[in-house]
């Protein structure tokens, strides 16, 4: 399976933070908002990754992550001209998508909670359809929302809508089948003027092929798309890590556990940065 991260957009609601830099690029405590869709994808156990980002701003992306090979992934990137839409990563993506399955990840968004490994994995050894998750929050108006039955069969999706069927928001982590980039394709532009996720997961729906996946009380899916919500995610991450002393998303880390790199490659990295709490950790990390 490869994978996507969608990292374009105006990032207009987060002015003026966002005049010079992209969204996601903002710190989220000591490590820059990618980290998190990336770890994701990396704890997927999926290497093969494309960055979609605007003209103005892939070359950060490039600057930070380069070719990947630093973390033993490949890492290739795309320009999106303009923001028409998340499913349009699918069409940015063909070449790249190769009628191979993919997952979707949008860059602002953070995943954290016991048991994300197995989901995730259960997820990425999709055989046909699509998988989806589902998050009860209190404001699903915000968001994709799905509703389902008692056997968690999917009944409706709906973008944003102004009187949610359910509470359960549709976070932006997608996993689709070799159908994605015809499915988008096939879409139109909703009033808004670009073409919906919701919409194309309905393609999945009306062939009866999506899945939601719910993810329980006990997680973490955090909003970064607000001034509050950047500095709750920040505090959140913080908290864990001071707590614990284990790190949320250090893609290092998780490259050393899956044997994408070794001990020594850890350990270049950490004297790079050994001024650092971030570089300390890498070395404690190799040291043990
Ligand atoms: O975060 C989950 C939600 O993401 C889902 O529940 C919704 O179904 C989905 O539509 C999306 O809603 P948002 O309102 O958060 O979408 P937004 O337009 O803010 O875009 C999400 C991210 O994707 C954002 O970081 C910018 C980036 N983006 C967006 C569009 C439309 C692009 O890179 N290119 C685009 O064309």
């Amino acid at each position: 399976m490869k994978g996507i991260i969608l990292a374009g957009g105006s990032g207009s609601r987060l002015y003026p933070i966002t005049q010079a830099i992209s969204k996601h690029l903002i710190p989220i405590y000591d490590k820059p908002m990618i980290y998190y869709p990336l770890s994701v994808l990396m704890l997927a156990d999926i290497r093969e990754i494309l960055i979609i980002s605007t003209p103005q701003h892939i070359n950060f992306y490039k600057m930070i992550l380069g070719d990947g090979s630093k973390v033993g992934l490949k890492i290739i990137y795309k320009i999106q001209s303009e923001p028409r839409g998340l499913p349009d990563a699918f069409i940015v993506g063909e070449k790249f998508i190769a009628d191979e399955k993919v997952a979707l990840i949008l860059a602002d968004n953070v995943f954290f909670g016991q048991g994300f490994t197995p989901v995730l994995s259960e997820a990425s050894s999709l055989k046909e359809g699509a998988v989806i998750f589902g998050y009860y929050v209190k404001n699903p108006e915000e968001f994709g929302v799905v509703e389902f039955d008692k056997n968690g069969k999917v009944i409706s999706l709906e973008e944003k809508p102004i009187n949610p069927k359910s509470n359960y928001a549709i976070p932006g982590l997608y996993f689709c089948d070799e159908d994605v980039v015809d499915n988008a394709k096939s879409l139109e532009p909703s009033p808004r003027g670009e073409i919906e996720i919701t919409d194309l997961l309905k393609e999945y729906l009306k062939k009866e092929k999506l899945r939601v996946q719910l993810l329980g009380r006990g997680f973490a899916w955090l909003d970064t798309g607000t001034y509050d919500g950047l500095l709750e995610a920040s505090n959140f991450v913080g908290t864990i890590q001071k707590r614990q002393g284990l790190y949320i998303a250090c893609i290092e880390e998780i490259a050393y556990n899956k044997g994408y790199i070794t001990r020594q490659d850890l350990q270049k990295i950490a004297d790079t940065i050994s001024n650092t709490d971030y570089g300390k950790y890498l070395k404690k990390i190799s040291d043990e």
